[in-house]
C-alpha cells in the first residue's frame, strides 16, 4: 500500500511541523494500524522495514528539561515505501533519508493517539523501497514519560541535578522515536552532550570518568531490544570491584555502595558457573536517586539500582543477583512480546535464587523464595476477584492494555516456581544442563512461550521420557497442584512468635534473670538482662513476623512493638513498608510523620502501592493521602505517579 493512501483523510501539512497539542487522525485508521502490526504494543512495520542500528546525537538541557536529539536509523528494508516508528510525547522537527551530508528531507505523517493513550502515536515516514537510512530530528517534551528530571534538592549531593530514563516496557518511544517492540534487536551508539559539571552514562560501553567538555560517546555493539536503551546524567563517580565489575554513584553514596555491593564479583562468578559465560564484557551498577520506580532495572552493562537497596547490612542484595541474572534471561534471551514477560522475569527469579543459594546457602535461598511465595498467594487471590481473572496465567493477553499490567507476581514468582517444580521433577543436573543449552541456543534472539515449550519438550522431557504439566502451568489460571512446597524452620519460629504476640504475650521486653553463685562462702547473685533485638533476625524473618500478626492487632500493641523493635524508624524499606500498611489498618496515627517522610522520599512503586491502597480504605485517610500525594508526587517518576493516581482518584 502506498504511504499516502493509508492516510488519505489526513491533511499532511498539519503534521509536518509537530506541536504540543497532539494532532488527531481518524480513529479507524489508527486502529487498522494497530491491528496490522506485529506486536500488540507497537505500531512499527518490522516485517517490511526494521532498524538494525541506531545512532543517537543527544543534547541534554537541564534548564528547560529537554533532550534535543537526532535518531539516525540504519534500516533493513524489505522493499517498503513506508517506515513506521513509535512515538509518544515527542516533537518531531524534521525527517531526512540518506547518510550525513547527503540527507534529503522526507514526508511524514503522525497518526493519532490510541484511545487510552497507552501506545502513543505511529510516525509514518515516506521512503523509497531502497531507503536504508532514516534520520529523525526531534525533541522531548513534558509528556516524555521515560524521563525523570530531578532538581538538585532531590539528589544526594543537593548540589547537582540528575536525569535518568526508564524504557521498559514501552517508554523508550517517549524519549527516542523508535520501533519500540522487544521482538526487534538493534545495536546502538550515542554521542551525548551534557553540562560540563555532570557525567553521562548509558547501557553501553562507558568511559568511567568525567571529562571537561561534557561530551560522552557510547557504543553498544551487541544487538538489544529497544526497552534496554538507557541514559543517566548526574554527578557520578566510579569504583571498580574487579576488572569487569563496578559501581557508579553520587560521591556521597560511594562508601555505602562499596560496602553494600562488595560481593558483586562473587555473584558474577556464580552466575557464569551456572549458565555460561557472561556475554556483555562489563557489568556495572548505577545507584540512582530515591525516586527510581523499581528496585532495579537490568539495562545491559549498567544495571540501574534503587538506593533503598543500600541497607548497610546487605540484606537486599538479592535485587542485584536478580538484575545480574537478566544478563542471561531477558537481555540475551528476550521475551518476544509483553505477553511472554514471564520468560524474562520467571527465569530471572529462578536464576536469582540459584545465585543466592551459591553465595549464601540453601537456607537463605529458601527463605527468600518463601517470602515471595507468600506474596504470590495474595496476588492470585486478588487476581481471582479482579476484572482480569485471566492474569494469573503465565502467558498473558495484554492487547489493548498497558503491558505494565503484566508486572505481577505471576510472571515473577509463579514463573520461578514453575521452573523450581520442573527442577524437582527432572533433577538439578539435567535442569542446569538444559538451561545452559537454552541460553546458548536462543542467545541474542527473542522467544515466545510456544518456542520455549517446544524446546523444553524436545531437549528435556521427551528425550528422557518425562511427563510434566507444562501447558497447565503456562496456559491455565492459578497454581497447579504439583507446585513445589518449601518450608523454613526459622520462618516458622517467626510465625510462632507472631502468634504468641497476637495472643497477648510480651516477647520483646527486656527480661531480667538472676544468676546465683558463691564467693568466699557467701551466696551472691548477678542480674542478667536479655532482650530480643531487631538485629537478632534478618529482614525476611521480620517480614514473616509482621505478616503473621493479627491484621487487627490494635494500636496499643503496635506501639509496644515499636518501642522494643523500632520498626517505624528502622530505615529498612521492606520492613517499614509492611509495618506502615499494618499501622494504617490499626489507626496507629502516631507514626504519620515517619510515613510521610517515607512517601516523600521514596519512589519505588512496590512500596508506594500497598501504602496508598491501604490509605484509600477510610475517607479521612484518603483525604490525607490525596493531600500528601499532591505535595510529593512531583518527586516520583511518571511510572509510580500514574499508578498512584489511579489508586487514589478512583475512590
Ligand atoms: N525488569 C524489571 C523491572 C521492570 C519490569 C520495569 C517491567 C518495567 C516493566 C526488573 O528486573 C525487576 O524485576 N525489578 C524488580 C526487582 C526484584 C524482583 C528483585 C523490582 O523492581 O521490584
Ligand atoms: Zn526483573
Amino acid at each position: 500500500m502506498h504511504f499516502l493512501s493509508k492516510f488519505l483523510v489526513v491533511v499532511l501539512s498539519l503534521y509536518l511541523v509537530s506541536c504540543d497539542t497532539i494532532p488527531k487522525a481518524p480513529a479507524t485508521k489508527t486502529e487498522q494500524l494497530a491491528d496490522s502490526s506485529y506486536d500488540d504494543h507497537s505500531y512499527s512495520n518490522l516485517k517490511e522495514i526494521k532498524t538494525t542500528n541506531l545512532d543517537l546525537e543527544l543534547e541534554v538541557n537541564f534548564n528547560n528539561k529537554t533532550i534535543y536529539g537526532v535518531a539516525r536509523h540504519t534500516m533493513k528494508n524489505f522493499g517498503s515505501d513506508t517506515a513506521i516508528f513509535d512515538i509518544k510525547g515527542l516533537q518531531i522537527q524534521k525527517i531526512t533519508t540518506g547518510k550525513i551530508n547527503q540527507e534529503r528531507e522526507a514526508d511524514f505523517v503522525i497518526g493519532n493517539m490510541d484511545k487510552d493513550s497507552i501506545l502513543g502515536q505511529p510516525l509514518l515516514v515516506s521512503v523509497s523501497p531502497k531507503t536504508t537510512q532514516i534520520n529523525i530530528y526531534y525533541q522531548t517534551t513534558k509528556q516524555s514519560e521515560a524521563l525523570d528530571w530531578l532538581d538538585s534538592n532531590l539528589t544526594s549531593s543537593k548540589k547537582y541535578p540528575f536525569l535518568y530514563t526508564q524504557g521498559q516496557a514501552i517508554l523508550t518511544r517517549t524519549w527516542i522515536p523508535i520501533q519500540d517492540s522487544p521482538s526487534n534487536r538493534i545495536t546502538y551508539s550515542a554521542k551525548v552532550k551534557v553540562p560540563n559539571e555532570l557525567m553521562a552514562v548509558m547501557s553501553a560501553k562507558n568511559q568511567k570518568k568525567k571529562n571537561n567538555e561534557g561530551i560522552y560517546q557510547f557504543e553498544m555493539s551487541k544487538a538489544i531490544p529497544s526497552y534496554l536503551i538507557a541514559l543517566a546524567v548526574g554527578d557520578l563517580k566510579y569504583h571498580a570491584f574487579s576488572k569487569n565489575t563496578g559501581v557508579y554513584c553520587e560521591p556521597e553514596l560511594m562508601n555505602a555502595s562499596k560496602n553494600e555491593f562488595v560481593d558483586l564479583p562473587k555473584m558474577f562468578n556464580a552466575a557464569e558457573q551456572l549458565y555460561g559465560k557472561y556475554q556483555w564484557d562489563q557489568y556495572d551498577l548505577l545507584v540512582l536517586p530515591y525516586s527510581f520506580p523499581f528496585g532495579g532495572m537490568e539495562n545491559p552493562m549498567l544495571t540501574f539500582v534503587n538506593p533503598t537497596v543500600i541497607t548497610g547490612d546487605r540484606s537486599m542484595v538479592s535485587v542485584i543477583a536478580h538484575e545480574l541474572a537478566h544478563s542471561w534471561s531477558g537481555n540475551l534471551v528476550t521475551n518476544n512480546t509483553w505477553n511472554d514477560f514471564w520468560l524474562n522475569e520467571g527465569f530471572t527469579v529462578y536464576f536469582e535464587n540459584r545465585i543466592m543459594e551459591k553465595l549464601y546457602g540453601k537456607e537463605i535461598a529458601d527463605i527468600l523464595a518463601i517470602i515471595e511465595f507468600q506474596e504470590l498467594e495474595d496476588e492470585i487471590d486478588q487476581i481471582r476477584n479482579s476484572e482480569h481473572p485471566n492474569d494469573s496465567k503465565l502467558f498473558l493477553d495484554l492487547k489493548n492494555r498497558n503491558p505494565d499490567d503484566g508486572m505481577t507476581d505471576i510472571a515473577y514468582v509463579k514463573g520461578a516456581f514453575f521452573l523450581k517444580t520442573l527442577e524437582e521433577k527432572v533433577g538439578r543436573k539435567q535442569m542446569d544442563s538444559f538451561l545452559k543449552k537454552y541460553f546458548q541456543q536462543f542467545a541474542f534472539r527473542t522467544i515466545n512461550s510456544k518456542t520455549f515449550i517446544n524446546y523444553l519438550n524436545e531437549q528435556l522431557l521427551s528425550k528422557n521420557n518425562i511427563q510434566f504439566n507444562t501447558e497447565e502451568w503456562i496456559y491455565k489460571k492459578g497454581l497447579p497442584k504439583n507446585c513445589l512446597q518449601l518450608s523454613s524452620s526459622s520462618l516458622e519460629k517467626m510465625t510462632e512468635m507472631a502468634e504468641k504476640t497476637n495472643a497477648g504475650e510480651v516477647l520483646f521486653a527486656p527480661k531480667i534473670t538472676y544468676k546465683y553463685y558463691k564467693k568466699k562462702g557467701k551466696r551472691l547473685r548477678r542480674m542478667i538482662v536479655t532482650k530480643i533485638e531487631r538485629k537478632d533476625y534478618i529482614v525476611q524473618e521480620w517480614q514473616t513476623f509482621i505478616r503473621a500478626l493479627n491484621p487487627t492487632i490494635g494500636k496499643r500493641k503496635m506501639k509496644e512493638l515499636d518501642q522494643f523493635l523500632g520498626f517505624s524508624t528502622c530505615g529498612n524499606s521492606e520492613i517499614m513498608n509492611e509495618w506502615f500498611v499494618l499501622a494504617i489498618k490499626n489507626d496507629y496515627t502516631e507514626i504519620q510523620p515517619e510515613m510521610e517522610a517515607f512517601l516523600s522520599r521514596i519512589g519505588r512503586r512496590k512500596y508506594l502501592v500497598p501504602i496508598y491502597k491501604a490509605l484509600t480504605e477510610k475517607p479521612e485517610n484518603l483525604a490525607w493521602a490525596k493531600e500528601l500525594f499532591k505535595k510529593v508526587s512531583p518527586n516520583y517518576h511518571s511510572v509510580s505517579r500514574n499508578t498512584i493516581e489511579k489508586i487514589l482518584f478512583l475512590n
